[in-house]
């Protein structure tokens, strides 16, 4: 189980206008909710709200200013490999191929070669990629950047997915095929999953629950359960006035926000 409880965070403001003192501003106030082991949840809210700096501090790349991340009890300290993350912007190292990119973790952790193929071919297989092996990440499409991205977190079978807004640079076929794949992977091997996304129909389409967040500093607006079986049908119209109802959420958010910005 993840538990956020009383989570702030501020961070260093670039610019200080001339009467300003506080040199800080504040991104997440007092967020408290819990994910439950196995369950599938989307981070849902305004672009720069703090959604991203959420996931970070599941992922212990980021400390909290108050409040505390609890992962299975234990307060979270640093990375580990019990939770992979998985980004927009692939992050492959190019020099790698596809085959090498997805076994780099497990090289790292020490594991043999016996135990390395068979997890890399596992994870190829999962997600699709067998015959493209030996490809370099620059002669892939961004869908298929982001199989290995996803291969590459998997493999190392973590507890935690931690995904911040990975299909946003595809185009919206490709969007759709890999929230499919990322659904069926899911069903199958359970992952604890902690999606970002500012697409309401992706979340709904894949969420156990979503998590609404206000406009900046980021508090919890709303939490949502999705109680539609699955594979959803987005044209059935529970999941079509769900979509709307986020939609007009995260709107009257996103307003917010851009007065906010206007009067900065
Ligand atoms: N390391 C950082 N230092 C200073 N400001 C940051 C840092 N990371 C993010 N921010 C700022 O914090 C706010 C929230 O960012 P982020 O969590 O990335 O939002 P979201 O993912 O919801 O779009 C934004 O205003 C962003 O510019
Ligand atoms: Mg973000």
């Amino acid at each position: 189980m993840i538990a956020i409880q009383n989570v702030t965070k501020y961070f260093k403001k670039n610019h200080l206008r001339k009467d300003e003192t506080d040199t800080r501003f504040q991104v997440l106030d007092n967020i408290t909710f819990t994910i439950q082991d196995g369950e599938f949840v989307s981070f849902i809210g305004p672009s720069g709200c703090g959604k991203s700096t959420l996931l970070r501090m599941i992922a212990g790349l980021l400390p909290a200013d108050g409040g505390r991340v609890l992962v299975d009890g234990q307060k979270v300290k640093g990375p580990g490999s019990d939770r992979m993350m998985v980004f927009q912007d692939y992050v492959l190292f190019p020099w790698m191929n596809v085959r090498k990119n997805i076994s780099a973790g497990l090289k790292i952790r020490g594991e043999n070669k016996e135990s390395v193929d068979k997890k890399t071919d596992w994870a190829i297989g999962l997600v699709g990629l067998e015959g493209f092996e030996q490809v370099y990440p620059h002669q892939l499409s961004g869908g298929m950047k982001q199989r290995v991205a996803i291969a590459r977190a998997i493999v190392m079978n973590p507890d935690i997915l931690l995904m911040d807004e990975p299909f946003g640079a595809l185009d919206s076929f490709t969007r759709i095929n890999l929230q499919e794949e990322l659904i069926r992977l899911w069903e199958k091997n359970h992952y604890t999953t902690c999606l970002v996304t500012h697409d309401c129909d992706e979340a709904v389409y894949l969420s156990d629950r979503i998590v609404v967040f206000t406009s900046s500093p980021a508090r919890v607006q709303d939490i949502i359960s999705v109680d539609l079986p699955r594979p959803r049908d987005r044209n059935r119209s529970e999941f079509i006035d769900l979509r709307n109802h986020i939609l007009q959420l995260g709107r009257i958010q996103a307003e917010q926000q851009e007065r906010q910005e206007r009067c900065l």
